[in-house]
């Protein structure tokens, strides 16, 4: 089985691309939507949460976890990799959106490793837009600097748009309002990014109205293809891991909060009836 963990219901734009990919496997998707978001939360408690998700996705039998959650990836995987998995779960597997998304940035295949393959020679400017914490994290940054060290990124935050979403705010002038607000300090300069990553898992639910803002000349990447895609290719390079998952077909979903609220969310989202189950990551 494998594990999906977002901080909300916007991790289900992932899920749906995973299951489009990659159907065969067993499921289980976790949404902290008591704690969401995580976008202004300090890197400590991102940490602490985001450990908290991942140990009860292994304790139901996941021996791979996908963090969807951009914000977790950017402040939580690191340490997750080389501190956590090393000393308590060897056997477990835990890949965030971060990487993924900045080989497909810089134009790379699936798989570049930082220091083994040769790094992208491409040159121009690429944008990355993301809660506060993702970008103040740098983490997209670091890695596009071992990737294609010749791309120039514009990082934005939207600290405005995951409460949009949340509060179902996709058009109209409120939204368009907000989407301008942030949009501006990346479109107002040149030269024009010649891709754009939505680096958070709500924002493709605000996409429509992103495209009637963003030049055509742009490309907007979209990052649920680009995870499914790669991991894929990861599970390919690692059969040892790929032997490990079920494949019965199953999805499971689960929240922290109204899994009522959820499963009306997530069926808009997924397009298909879904039944969700409250569960406590820790005594609260
Ligand atoms: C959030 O929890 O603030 C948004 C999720 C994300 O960063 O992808």
């Amino acid at each position: 089985m494998i594990g999906v963990f977002d901080s909300g219901f916007g991790g289900l734009t992932v899920l749906a691309s995973l299951l489009k990919t990659l159907p065969r496997y067993d499921y289980l998707f976790l949404a902290d939507s008591a704690r969401a978001p995580y976008g202004a939360r300090s890197a400590d408690v991102i940490n602490e949460f985001t450990l908290e998700a991942v140990e009860w996705l292994f304790d139901q039998g996941c021996p791979l976890v996908v963090l969807a959650c951009n914000t977790a990836s950017a402040r939580a995987l690191r340490n997750l990799q080389q501190l956590h998995l090393p000393a308590h779960r060897p056997d477990r597997r835990v890949l965030g959106v971060v990487r993924p998304s900045v080989e497909a940035l810089a134009g790379l295949p699936p798989g570049a490793i930082p220091g083994e393959t040769a790094p992208s020679l491409a040159t121009g400017t690429v944008a990355v837009l993301g809660t506060a914490s993702t970008i103040a994290s740098d983490s997209y940054a670091i890695e596009l600097q071992k990737l294609a060290p010749g791309l120039t990124l514009i990082q934005q935050p939207c600290p405005m748009w995951v409460p949009l979403v949340e509060a179902g705010e996709l058009d109209g002038p409120g939204a368009e309002y907000f989407l301008r607000r942030s949009l501006e300090p990346v479109l107002n300069r040149a030269p024009l990014p010649q891709r754009l990553l939505l680096g958070c898992t709500h924002y493709p639910l605000l996409l429509p109205a992103i495209r009637r803002l963003v030049p055509a000349s742009v490309e907007i990447l979209d990052q649920g293809e680009i995870v499914a895609t790669r991991l894929a290719d990861w599970l390919q390079r690692h059969r040892d891991h790929e032997a490990r998952l079920t494949r019965n077909g199953t999805r499971r979903f689960v929240t922290t909060d109204d899994p009522a609220w959820f499963a009306q969310r997530g069926e808009k989202l997924l397009g298909r009836p879904l039944h969700a189950e409250r569960v406590h990551l820790r005594a609260r």
